[in-house]
């Protein structure tokens, strides 16, 4: 039986593993800790393990997992930003779960801009202190409003579908459009000029980091609302700030943040969090952030269980890996993979 030490471990990751790892021979190692280079050397007498969003997969931890023996990290996301590819490299083979829900993130998404616009998080307080008045609660239409989305991938055009039923003008910023897909592409600054609300669903690369910076946000309408469901560092936070304090962005929904690593999914409400930026978006009556949860639904669970324990069973039993990614795999197809069907 494999031993897979699975780091930055929640009560709710554990029912779906759990449930499915009877299938599997495996035995999960669960570690409430996140992967780090304080934290590899929990790996010792494991041959994979299971990491996530937050964990730090650097040089040091490739190397230490590598002195214990792991040869396989599974990641249970979609996203890779957080992993050195060119350390692992012919040392570690990464896989993860490139779609366990499009629908869960894209339906998050428009959650997000329903209750920003509309005040839900600010009429639910009120209520509740038997505050009826509506004075400060006055939302838009999203009819006839224009959607930008940058990034039209799996759950980028989810997102569009949902704004188009809600009869919203769609436009799109990608550098890889999909082709006859009917979805109206424009330039990122023709985007940010044009859009009434502007939803991020690309990756983080080297490219998209700070992609919406001070001088794009220059260029936005008066009152935009941005939504973030991406990753946190697509978002150059303090520009974001400064802008929604000038009255320049009407409202921010985040669910990922660039500082969130040290923060999400912990429970600080004991401690002052030495964040300022977050500290004061967070104070803002027209900011809504959440802890990196657009995934968490049931199906999307279940989905990354099933995943991930195929993606360490195909690594374990010699196959090819379907879901694997290297450095040199990218939207171009750059990666050949192996005749094994392997990265390397
Ligand atoms: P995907 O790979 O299907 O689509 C990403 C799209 O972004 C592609 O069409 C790609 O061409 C485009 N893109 C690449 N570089 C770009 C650039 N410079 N500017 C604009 N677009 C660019 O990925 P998917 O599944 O749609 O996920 C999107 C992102 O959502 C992930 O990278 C991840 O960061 C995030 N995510 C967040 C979750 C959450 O719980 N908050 C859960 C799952 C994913």
């Amino acid at each position: 039986m494999k031993r897979i030490a699975f780091f930055d471990t929640k009560p709710y990751d554990k029912i779906w593993f759990d449930r499915l790892k009877a299938e599997y021979d495996f035995e999960l190692v669960y570690f409430e800790e996140k992967l780090s280079s304080n934290t590899a050397s929990m790996t010792r007498g494991c041959e994979g393990a299971i990491a996530f969003v937050n964990d730090t997969i650097d040089r040091s931890v490739i190397e230490t997992m590598g002195k214990n023996g792991v040869g396989v990290l599974a990641m249970r996301c979609a996203g890779y930003n957080n992993i050195d590819f060119k350390a692992a490299f012919q040392k570690l083979h990464v896989v993860r779960v490139p779609a366990y829900s499009p629908y869960a993130v894209a339906e998050y998404a428009m959650s997000l801009l329903l209750c920003l616009n509309r005040k839900l998080h600010r009429a639910f307080n009120r209520t509740r202190e038997y505050n009826f008045s509506l004075n400060g609660l006055t939302g838009f239409d999203l009819h006839g409003k224009t959607a930008g989305v940058i990034g039209t991938g799996k759950i980028g055009r989810v997102f569009i579908d949902i704004c188009r039923g809600f009869g919203m003008n769609v436009i799109a910023y990608d550098p890889y459009p999909v082709k006859d897909s009917g979805i109206e592409y424009v330039g990122l600054e023709e985007l940010c000029r044009r859009a009434d609300v502007i939803s991020l669903h690309c990756p983080l690369t080297k490219e998209t980091h700070h992609i919406i910076c001070e001088q794009m946000l220059a260029q936005m309408k008066d009152g935009v609302y941005i939504i973030n469901t991406s990753r946190g560092a697509l978002i150059d936070s303090e520009a974001l700030l400064e802008a929604i304090k000038s009255g320049k962005v009407g409202g921010a929904a985040l669910d990922v943040y660039e500082e969130e690593s040290d923060l999400f999914y912990e429970d600080f409400s004991n401690t002052n969090i030495s964040d300022d930026v977050l500290a004061r978006l967070i104070s803002m009556h027209n900011v809504l952030i959440t802890s990196h949860q657009a995934f968490l639904t049931d199906e999307a669970l279940q989905n990354i269980a099933e995943t991930t324990l195929q993606n360490l069973k195909a690594y374990f039993e010699g196959a090819p890996l379907q879901n694997e990614i290297c450095y040199q795999c990218d939207k171009l197809g750059n990666c050949e993979k192996q005749p094994n069907g392997r990265c390397f």
